[in-house]
């Protein structure tokens, strides 16, 4: 499939959007700054914190970094589940979801068999998903503008 652009103008922190990618969804979300510090205090949580299993098809080499991510500001990852491919929820609030505890930093969830994915798409320990949230190829043409693929 082709390569797509998405313009990141004006987005706003805790803001998220989503590109169609071979038939995919891609979610660029962009981090507030303490979802950012965050990430550091989660590794002991994460089921593969320094995404070291298959790298070569969920996190490319400039991805594979604490951020899973080119800029730490923002994360770029395909929107679907690792388990069985459904498509987790964005939960970016604490207590936003029952099930989670109040002290959740806020990340994704999937609510087909529950697994909780942090804020740079890294699994939580202990959930059906074996992987990490896969960070497609891609590229800043600019500031403002990411090519995906
Ligand atoms: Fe996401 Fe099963 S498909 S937890």
């Amino acid at each position: 499939g082709a390569a797509v652009e998405i313009d990141i103008t004006g987005m706003k922190p805790d803001e998220m959007r989503t590109v169609e990618w071979r038939g995919k969804p891609v979610w660029v979300v962009r981090r507030t700054p303490e979802q950012v510090a965050e990430l550091s205090k989660l590794d002991g949580e994460l089921a593969d914190p320094n995404s070291l299993r298959d790298p070569s098809q969920f996190t490319p080499p400039y991805a594979q970094n604490q951020w899973r991510s080119i800029k730490p500001e923002y994360l770029v990852v395909v929107g679907i589940c690792t388990h069985l491919g459904c498509s987790p929820s964005a939960k970016f609030e604490a207590g936003a979801q029952p099930s989670l505890p109040s002290t959740w930093p806020g990340g994704f969830l999937c609510p087909c068999h529950g697994s909780t994915f942090d804020m740079a798409g890294r699994v939580y320990k202990n959930k059906p998903a074996p992987d990490n949230l896969e960070v497609p190829p891609h590229m800043y043409l600019s500031d403002t503008k990411i090519l995906i693929g």
